[in-house]
Formats: structure tokens, C-alpha cells, sequence
């Protein structure tokens, strides 16, 4: 069946909550505690975000999801997540993409993003035209785009 792409509902709220709390515990372990204790900051970030937040569906299950924000004149991508077994079918690269057009869309003429220098995640990135700026906060590479 085909990838469905649609803006997120409340119900995924679940799903999108287990995509973060995996992402935390692979990549930021030590830092669970804190992401959790503000939880509420980043419920409000959703919320705000919320016509921002895109969900990806394949073979009828939430299969992924991404959000992006206003970033003075960036559009930044704040996550992007593919179920662990729906990955390397090309979900993630498709939310990127559409990300990178709805922004455009919006008059955001330059993407960005942030990514743990030892996520393959980074990858993705420069295969679809990004490019490292260098080291930002907590160690995290940047990479910028034009949309
Ligand atoms: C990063 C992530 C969203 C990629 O989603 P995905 O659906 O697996 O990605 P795609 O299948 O569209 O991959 C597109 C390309 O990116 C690269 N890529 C993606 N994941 C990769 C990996 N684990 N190792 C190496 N290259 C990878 C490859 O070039 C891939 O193309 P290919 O499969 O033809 O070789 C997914 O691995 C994920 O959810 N990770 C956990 C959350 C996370 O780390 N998010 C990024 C935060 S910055």
C-alpha cells in the first residue's frame, strides 16, 4: 500500500511520545531524566507546532513523523522519526522532502537542522543536499540547506 503523508492528529500524540522517548534513549541516555521532566515544554512545542507536524502512514500504521519550526529566517527541523521496522524504505527521506517543499511553500528559503555526529541520520542529510556549518550546541553538527 502506498506511504501516506498527513498532518498529525491528536491521536498520534502517543506514537510521536514513543518516537521521541526512543530517540532520547539511543542517542541521549543521559539526558532522559531532564527531556522528561520537560515534558510539558516540548507538549506545548507540538501543540504550537501543530500544522508542522507531519505524520507518515504505510499500510494503514503510523509508520513516522517530523516537525519543523520558524527559526528567525530558517525553517528548522526539530525531529524527524521512522518506526524502527518500517526504516531504510525511504519514509524518512520522503518527510525531508516534504518538509523541504512545505517549508518552501511557507517563504523559508533556507532549511536547517541539528544532528549527533554519530547518528547515520546524517546521511540522509547530505544525500539530500545538506551541508555540515560545523559543531553547534551540546556537540551537535549543523546543517543548512536552501529549501
Ligand atoms: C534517521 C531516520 C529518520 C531515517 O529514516 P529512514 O526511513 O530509515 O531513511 P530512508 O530509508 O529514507 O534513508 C534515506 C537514505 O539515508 C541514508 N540512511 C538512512 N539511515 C541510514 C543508516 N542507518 N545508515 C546509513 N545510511 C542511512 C541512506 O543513504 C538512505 O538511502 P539508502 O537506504 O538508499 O541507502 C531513521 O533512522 C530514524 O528514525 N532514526 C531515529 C531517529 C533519529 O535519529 N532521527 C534523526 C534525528 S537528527
Amino acid at each position: 500500500m502506498a506511504l501516506i503523508l498527513r498532518q498529525a492528529c491528536v491521536a498520534d500524540i502517543p506514537s510521536i511520545y514513543r518516537g521521541e522517548q526512543d530517540y532520547i534513549r539511543r542517542w541521549e541516555p543521559d539526558h532522559e531524566d531532564a527531556w522528561r521532566l520537560q515534558l510539558e515544554r516540548h507538549l506545548t512545542r507540538w501543540v504550537e507546532n501543530f500544522d508542522r507536524l507531519t505524520v507518515a502512514i504505510k499500510d494503514n500504521q503510523f509508520a513516522g513523523y517530523s516537525l519543523w519550526v520558524p527559526e528567525q529566517d530558517c525553517a528548522e527541523l526539530c525531529t524527524i522519526n521512522v518506526s524502527q521496522i518500517c526504516r531504510r524504505n525511504g519514509i524518512g527521506r520522503t518527510l525531508l522532502d516534504a518538509y523541504a517543499a512545505t517549508a518552501k511553500q511557507r517563504g523559508f528559503t533556507r532549511l536547517s537542522l541539528s544532528v549527533h555526529p554519530d547518528n547515520p541520520a546524517g546521511l540522509m542529510y547530505e544525500r539530500a543536499g545538506f551541508i555540515c556549518m560545523g559543531t553547534g550546541s551540546h556537540g551537535y553538527l549543523r546543517y543548512e540547506r536552501p529549501s
